[in-house]
């Protein structure tokens, strides 16, 4: 038999009806062993690397395989999981994962999650889903009360902030008619993605440079947007950062915002990592102007403690969503009530699984105001970063200073590659692992502090090894 040649069909009558379950006790067995498995791993967490690769083939070795026809042992399959696929990636969990953005899931989170998966449950519309519904509605609520967001404010929960921003764009578009929208060259390039798939053409994404502290310059805005007006191109929307990838900064939101305001176009805000500093008090001055996005990105699953998979796309135009997204075939009428929301009809995704389990569960086991202090903790501990490497001046230079849990620095006289280098081997050492960029042409290494497990400590240590030659030490 070849590789391809599928063998007969067996017949379905003989098959038990159970053939894809297990008994009751050895389901029991092997769910309490995942768990044992994950909780273990969390203990160990800080002594492991923060992040592990290998090379294609061995994992391939392990990992791959023919394809497996005859049933198998899934304590072998759980465990080779656990060593070889799980333990090789980054671990944004770890206490010293400080690279592009970590992702530290709480513990109840991930039960939310389990409980989703266990259930199969499915939030597409509201006759097949009412109670996952009610769940997305519910956050979706606490998370607009969170952030100060108006009581209006709608929203979708999508698989993070790339597709969320996709969504929002696209009810955008819906509102104001296809045009050009406005960014800047620190906007994530995701955006610019979505833009471009979303059939936007070139001169229609207007990429503005932006200033000395890496914002969108409004004198600038305010040009490109009379030249394009007197081009005869229409503008279409504004996308803000509130907090870049790159160095943490936010746009002038409110100025942003009265111009949208005054040029009738859309405000999008991606907020995907930096919009959570808003629980906080010291984030909601950063992000003043937020509450005024017509619409508003964030990743819970970044700074908002939940596993991957977990991006919320908020809108501020009531019904915009529905507008560019709902369908109504023949097939679906039976379970879209009238008056009560059908997630499936929020964006491109129709059937999908219901992630607010996940957030409804942290929120009500840790409360708002734990996150609020988790929050609060990552903003502190880039000061802590940026305050030790001013006591460095002759090793270090703070490109960009402490910003909603972000902070670059240049090793002086340096160049990109010697930055990279370091990156790559305080990796390799499994220690700690950070990121390099380029800010303005300068090459520089970046540290995202957002993990409340992180301690001052870990990051002086960091820091003082990526000082040293051999990082590796
Ligand atoms: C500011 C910002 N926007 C958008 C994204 C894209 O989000 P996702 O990776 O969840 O699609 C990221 C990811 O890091 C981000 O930092």
């Amino acid at each position: 038999m070849t590789r391809h040649d599928a063998p007969d069909d067996p017949d379905p009558f003989a098959t038990p009806a159970d053939t894809l379950g297990l008994p009751p006790e050895e389901m029991r067995r092997l769910g309490h062993k995942v768990v044992d498995m994950v909780v273990d791993r969390a203990m160990r967490r800080n002594a492991e690397p923060a992040v592990a690769a290998d090379t294609p083939g061995a994992l391939a070795e392990r990992l791959g395989g023919p394809l497996p026809e005859a049933p198998g042992d899934p304590d072998a399959a759980l465990e080779l999981m656990a060593e070889v696929a799980l333990a090789r990636m980054q671990h944004g969990d770890h206490p010293r994962y400080f690279a592009r953005v970590p992702g530290p899931a709480a513990f109840a989170a991930i039960l939310g999650d389990w409980m989703g998966t266990g259930f199969n449950a499915i939030c597409a519309s509201w006759g097949g889903a009412a109670g996952p519904a009610t769940v997305e509605t519910t956050v979706i609520d606490w998370l607009a009360q969170m952030l100060g967001l108006p009581a209006h404010t709608e929203g979708v929960l999508q698989s993070g902030g790339s597709m969320a921003s996709f969504t929002a764009l696209c009810a955008a578009r819906h509102a104001i008619g296809q045009g050009v929208a406005y960014l800047t060259d620190q906007t994530h390039a995701s955006l610019a993605r979505d833009l471009h798939e979303m059939g936007l053409h070139e001169s229609e994404i207007r990429v503005l440079p932006s200033d000395d502290a890496f914002r969108m310059d409004p004198g600038a805005l305010r040009a490109a947007l009379a030249e394009d007006r007197a081009a005869g191109r229409r503008p279409m929307a504004v996308i803000a950062s509130a907090g870049t990838t790159n160095t943490g900064a936010t746009d002038p939101l409110d100025t942003l915002a009265d111009i949208c305001a005054a040029e009738a176009i859309w405000l999008h805000v991606d907020g995907a990592y930096g919009a959570p500093a808003a629980i906080t008090e010291r984030g909601r001055a950063e992000l003043a102007g937020l509450a005024r996005a017509d619409s508003l990105v964030l990743d819970p699953h970044k700074w908002l403690f939940q596993p991957y998979d977990l991006g919320v796309c908020l809108v501020t135009r009531p019904g915009a969503l529905e507008r560019a997204f709902a369908m109504s075939p023949e097939y679906l009428r039976d379970v879209q009530t009238a008056g009560e929301v059908s997630y499936g009809m929020r964006s491109l995704e129709l059937s999908r699984r219901s992630r607010a389990l996940k957030l409804w569960m942290s929120l009500r086991t840790y409360g708002a105001g734990t996150f609020r202090e988790a929050v609060a903790r990552g903003i502190a501990l880039a000061e802590t970063a940026e305050a030790h490497l001013r006591q460095a001046p002759e090793t270090w230079e703070v490109s960009s200073p402490a910003r909603l849990g972000i902070v670059c620095f240049t090793l002086k006289g340096a160049d990109a590659k010697t930055h990279a280098a370091r990156a790559a081997r305080l990796s390799e050492s499994g220690f700690a692992c950070v990121s390099s960029t380029v800010l303005k042409g300068k090459p520089a290494l970046r540290l995202c502090t957002i993990n409340p497990l992180t301690t001052p400590e870990d990051i002086t240590r960091t820091i003082d090894r990526l000082a040293e030659a051999d990082t590796g030490g």
